[in-house]
């Protein structure tokens, strides 16, 4: 009787539950090469697809010849506009309210834009097929800068909305005008700014980068013809909504289309959209009645697929003598490319852009975004963020820094004056948004003392009269950042995309001997959801986390969800998780109360088990009550031990962190040394922490490499220039700073379990860091604002610049 001696602290630890750092259940298969990838499914007669890109960024299609290509051994079909045409899939709808080509119409707007589709026996006669097809192109000017892309005489980019003044987000004033979003209070942040004190003005630019997943994007369309069904594989990191999508695109019904998401390597954002691959493979597999597999290169990836950020921020800050602020004003210049394909959900066509405001106390505020058309390709995803969090960030930790500037104050005690206090949550934001709860004088506190800050800077000025006499040429940067995210979309009255609102969901099915299956609507692509929804599950209601299987990402088994990105898994899904497994405790209180043959007010919860309150030795396990559930007929309970929660959330939830980062620069060489990176996230309660950590290591290494080399380039003439990744910096173990990383928990008072999401957080946080970092290290020789990435030619530009080099 083992059960019997264990004191609840015992059973509570056997369970593995919330607060455990369980090991990840998804690296049994992972690390032993058994994950299950797109591109290894392997069915009876696939044929394989591939695209003809095109090598400009706009130009005319005079003609497409296909016969050369169709010659090909092992080439089937060649698809082009013309062939999509007849079926009305030429064009595809984006998530932006957008239309994007499928296959290229009359003109392309891109470098690497689809121009045709090659379907044959196997890859390589694919390629060869691909080679074959010529292409007669007309080239056209190109735009690649936005502002330019306004000109009143720039060329019409989409000549299709040729006399469309209104378009999915308001007027449109100009052919490559998309839309102009404006939040907050225009003309009292102005009268603000014309009578303050001081006012920090600074244009700031975060550049076009690329979630790059170690996997790229790929499918496989299977159309059973016998049965009318279509099942897609695909890499989705949102497969219910893909299927809605499908069936409304293509016209099946949509109980005879099943999406399935296998395993998937990395998502970021770039998984979230629909691309012309995914269009192409389904009509190939219907027209051929044989399962069609498209799998992306490297380079289509990066040249085609969604890209992140490229905003353009130009910022006004107010303030006060003493460093109180007073107002925010920023303009942003939102380069989309060729099309609209932005992942934002409906209602904010620039996404959380307007969470600006940061962690600070501002009483007035005013955004306004214009998106813009150039010749680049289509995206605008979160890049691990919350639609747009990220740049929101970078840009108010950038204009505190320049503030800081303008006041000749230290940017921590800038900070610390204008930080949101804890009894001001809920707060309401100037630009909308009502913070749930955060404490961020607490971990800034933590912050600057772990670091010990005060010594920290008093090095970095004897480093810097050192600098001056001669004695060294490295100087130090100290890099602060204090991120207030927002994440975890819905709630539904204010979040859908497409029209389908973001709620998400979680079934849960208690098997008799007392272990579950849990499926949910999201999908985990690395975050290792297998492993800690069964965490919420074991402590809600007492089976061991070990007992449970988690399943995601097929439509025909798991109830319907708006899936994973946004950080938005733990807030949405999480609660529904929680939520259903308090349906399933409710029942077995009943049914415990029957099998005690006492009243259902008399049994309580207690870690495994319900007990007679005042009476701990009569008892029902879990596992007992499971059992009873199928075998016993209990007046008034339906057999069986199941339920379902579709969870809506009241509100988002708002994570914070304090990052500081300690960098060493060479003058000389634009070489950086990252000294020190310290990393504190409150992301609520923690249902894992060692996951919560690889979660920060995973962000705050993309961030490195945002911030200090990453870039999606473009020349004049389009030409992409990152599409390889010896051009497109992606850290290896060498590169990867090593991170302290703390916390303190502030939970959610809206959530059932107080859990806030952690994924993007790092990478929200970490890039203005390492940025400041650099820019820091300038501050005494006078530099103000030097746009991302910080690459060693960059910095050695910026020392040039300002005279550093003799
Ligand atoms: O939506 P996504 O899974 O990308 O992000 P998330 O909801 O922040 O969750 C990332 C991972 O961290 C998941 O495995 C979560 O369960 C885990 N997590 C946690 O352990 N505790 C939290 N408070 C938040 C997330």
């Amino acid at each position: 009787m083992k059960d019997e001696v264990q004191s609840p602290e015992e059973r509570s630890a056997g369970l593995k539950g919330m607060g455990c750092s369980r090991k990840r259940v998804e690296d049994v298969r992972f690390t032993q090469g058994k994950g299950n990838y797109v591109d290894d499914i392997k069915l009876d007669g696939m044929l394989t697809g591939d695209f003809v890109r095109s090598p400009y960024a706009h130009a005319r299609i005079k003609s497409i010849d296909t016969e050369a290509a169709l010659a090909v051994p092992g080439v089937l079909a060649v698809l082009t506009a013309k062939d999509l045409e007849p079926l009305g899939l030429h064009w595809m709808p984006t998530l932006a309210g957008d239309k994007q080509m499928v296959l290229a119409d009359g003109k392309v707007l891109f470098q690497g834009q689809e121009v045709a589709y090659v379907v044959a026996t196997d890859r390589y006669a694919a390629a060869d097929g691909v080679a074959a097809v010529e292409v007669d192109y007309e080239d056209l000017p190109v735009v690649t800068d936005p502002f330019k892309a306004m000109d009143p005489d720039a060329p019409v980019l989409r000549e299709d909305l040729a006399g469309q003044t209104e378009g999915a987000h308001g007027p449109r004033r100009h052919h490559n005008h998309i839309f102009t979003w404006e939040q907050g209070d225009r003309a009292a942040t102005e009268a603000v700014l014309a009578e303050a004190d001081v006012v920090a003005e600074e244009m700031v630019y975060y550049h076009r980068t690329h979630p790059m997943p170690l996997e790229t994007c790929g499918c496989v369309a299977s159309m059973d013809k016998v049965t009318g069904k279509l099942t897609l594989w695909g890499t989705f990191q949102a497969p219910h909504a893909v299927r809605t999508v499908a069936s409304l695109i293509s016209g099946i019904a949509e109980h005879n289309i099943r999406v399935i998401s296998p395993d998937i390597g990395g998502g970021f954002g770039n998984k979230v959209g629909v691309y012309p691959g995914y269009v192409c493979s389904i009509v190939a597999s219907i027209v051929t009645g044989k399962p069609v597999k498209w799998v992306e290169s490297r380079m289509d990836n990066l040249m085609s697929t969604a890209f992140a950020r490229d905003y353009w921020m130009q910022g006004k800050i107010a303030a006060t003598k003493e460093g109180k602020i007073t107002g925010l004003w920023c303009h942003t210049t939102a380069d989309h490319g060729g099309f609209d394909a932005c992942a934002d959900p409906t209602k904010f066509p620039a996404g959380f852009m307007n969470i600006c405001t940061g962690s600070y106390d501002i009483p007035v505020a005013y955004l306004a975004v214009d998106g813009v058309y150039t010749n680049k390709a289509p995206g605008g995803v979160a890049y691990r963020c919350s639609f747009r969090v990220t740049e929101a960030a970078y840009f108010i930790e950038r204009m505190i820094e320049v503030l800081a500037i303008k006041l000749n104050m230290d940017a921590a005690e800038l900070r610390r004056i204008n930080f949101i206090r804890k009894d001001q949550f809920p707060y309401q934001s100037a630009l909308g948004w009502e913070y749930d709860s955060g404490d961020y004088h607490t971990a800034w506190e933590k912050a600057l003392n772990a670091v010990g800050y005060d010594a920290l800077r008093r090095e970095q000025a004897a480093r810097l009269e050192a600098f001056k006499r001669g004695e060294t040429r490295k100087l130090i940067g100290i890099g602060l950042t204090h991120f207030t995210e927002i994440v975890g979309a819905g709630p539904v009255k204010n979040c859908d995309i497409l029209g389908l609102g973001m709620f998400d969901s979680c079934e849960i099915r208690i098997h008799p001997t007392g272990s579950a299956i849990a499926r949910l609507g999201t999908i985990s692509q690395g975050q290792g959801h297998a492993t800690t929804f069964a965490q919420i599950i074991a402590s809600e209601i007492g089976i061991p986390a070990d007992d449970i299987t988690l399943e995601e990402g097929d439509t025909d088994t798991a109830p319907y969800g708006l899936g994973t990105y946004g950080s938005r898994s733990t807030p949405v899904a999480g609660a529904a998780t929680a939520m259903a497994a308090r349906k399933i405790r409710a029942k077995a209180q009943m049914i415990a109360a029957y099998l005690l043959e006492v009243h259902d007010d008399d049994v309580e919860f207690d870690v495994d088990r319900f007990v007679v309150k005042g009476a701990p030795e009569r008892f029902k396990t879990m596992k007992e009550i499971a059992f009873a559930s199928y075998n016993q007929a209990i007046p008034g309970v339906e057999p069986g031990l199941e339920a379902v929660s579709y969870y809506d959330p009241p509100n988002m939830t708002y994570p914070f962190g304090a990052y500081i980062c300690v960098m060493e620069i060479d003058v000389d060489t634009g070489e950086h040394e990252v000294r020190s990176f310290y990393a504190l996230d409150d992301c609520g309660t923690r249902i894992n922490p060692m996951i919560i950590e690889g979660q920060v290591h995973g962000g705050a290494t993309e961030g490195y490499a945002i911030a200090m080399g990453q870039e999606i380039a473009y020349d004049d003439m389009g030409n992409h220039k990152t599409a390889t990744l010896m051009d497109f910096f992606v850290p290896t173990a060498w590169e990867t700073p090593h991170y302290t990383t703390d916390f303190t928990v502030t939970p959610s008072p809206h959530h059932p379990i107080g859990a806030k999401g952690v994924g993007e957080s790092p990478n929200v946080g970490s890039v203005p860091c390492f940025s400041n970092a650099v820019h820091d290290a300038f501050r005494p020789f006078g530099l103000v604002q030097s746009h991302m990435p910080h690459d060693h030619w960059r910095i050695w530009k910026i020392a040039e610049d300002l005279g550093l080099h003799g």
